[in-house]
């Protein structure tokens, strides 16, 4: 996986946002269990709650483009500044990934750094309490 390579498509993904009513276009790019990247932006909707945030529309291209699994992904925001991903963005990582997907986010110091999902959603939610 080439970090520099994931994060040109995240900000060329973070071109394409439709984001009029926020302003706050968002990037995403993942790597998938086969090494293809998919990309995504955050779609808006004058029905507010509707939109769409970019790492679920990433989701849908993986999905779509056959990928199974999230190896890294990785989030763009504002230039310099990290963007972490919304609490049902977590969710929706942690289903499509593993507990080792690494998410990659901007740094204040325009460096990229780099944690595991489950630390960013530790005590998931997963099928296997649907199991029981
Ligand atoms: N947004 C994302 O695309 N991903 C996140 O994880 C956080 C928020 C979008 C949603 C909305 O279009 C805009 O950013 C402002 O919240």
């Amino acid at each position: 996986m080439n970090q520099d390579t994931l994060y040109k498509a995240a900000k060329a993904a973070q071109e394409k946002a439709y984001a009029p009513y926020s302003q706050f276009k968002v990037g995403a790019a993942i790597v998938d269990e086969k090494g293809h990247i998919h990309t995504g932006c955050n779609i808006e909707n004058a029905a507010y709650p509707i939109g769409c945030c970019a790492e679920q529309s990433a989701v849908s291209q993986m999905i779509i483009n056959g990928g199974k699994n999230i190896e890294h992904i990785l989030i763009v925001g504002r230039n310099g500044e990290p963007c972490p991903p919304c609490g049902a963005c977590r969710q929706v990582i942690f289903e499509h990934g593993n507990k080792d997907t690494q998410v990659h986010l901007e740094t204040a110091d325009n460096q990229l750094s780099c944690q595991s999902i489950s630390s960013l959603l530790p005590d998931a939610f997963d099928h296997s309490q649907l199991d029981k």
